[in-house]
């Protein structure tokens, strides 16, 4: 498929634990390209971590920091780019996926099961959203943002019981 240049080769979407950075790099080793992740983008321009910007400015914040920062990539970033578990909640961020899917662009929404993404996810206490009881608010999660993954998805791939680089194969059939 055509992909809009400059632009990302495609981006990945989905839940925390679906292996959307370690996918991101499996594919970028395979094509030789640089991943780009919108967390560490947000990091960068924040000047704080992803927890620190939730605990101190509040989400709203964050995603608005977010979606500057997938605007700015998906306009400049040729290469694999993963995006935060959650930029999809954020409307502007899903206009500039839409737009990006009808010039051509590939998104790719890594399915995951709770039982796959749970020992990803853990008690990772960096992740500010699953602080408390993480497998129950991870499937909370999930639920609620199912259909809007498969809404701004242009592919919807399973990572479950899969390696990395078994992910980024069924990826490349995928598309
Ligand atoms: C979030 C996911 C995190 C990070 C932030 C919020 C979410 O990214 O952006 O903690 O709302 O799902 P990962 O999906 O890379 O963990």
């Amino acid at each position: 498929p055509a992909t809009p240049t400059p632009g990302p080769r495609l981006v990945l979407v989905g839940p925390p634990g679906a292996g959307k950075s370690t996918v991101a790099a499996a594919l970028a080793r395979r094509w030789r390209l640089a991943v780009r992740d919108t967390d560490t983008d947000v990091e960068k321009v924040a000047g704080k971590s992803v927890a620190d910007v939730f605990v101190e400015d509040g989400e709203p914040h964050f995603r608005e920091l977010e979606r500057a920062a997938v605007a700015t990539a998906l306009a400049e970033h040729d290469g694999v780019l993963a995006l935060g578990g959650g930029a999809v909640l954020h409307e502007g961020t899903r206009a500039a996926l839409r737009d990006y899917r009808d010039a051509g662009g590939a998104v790719v929404f890594l399915d995951v099961s709770l039982a796959h993404a749970a020992p990803r996810v853990g008690l990772n206490q960096s992740r500010p959203l699953l602080v408390g009881s993480p497998r129950a608010q991870w499937q909370a999660l999930m639920d609620a943002r199912r259909p809007v993954y498969e809404e701004v998805a242009t592919v919807r791939v399973s990572t479950d019981g899969r390696t990395p680089a078994e992910v980024a194969v069924a990826v490349e059939d995928a598309l």
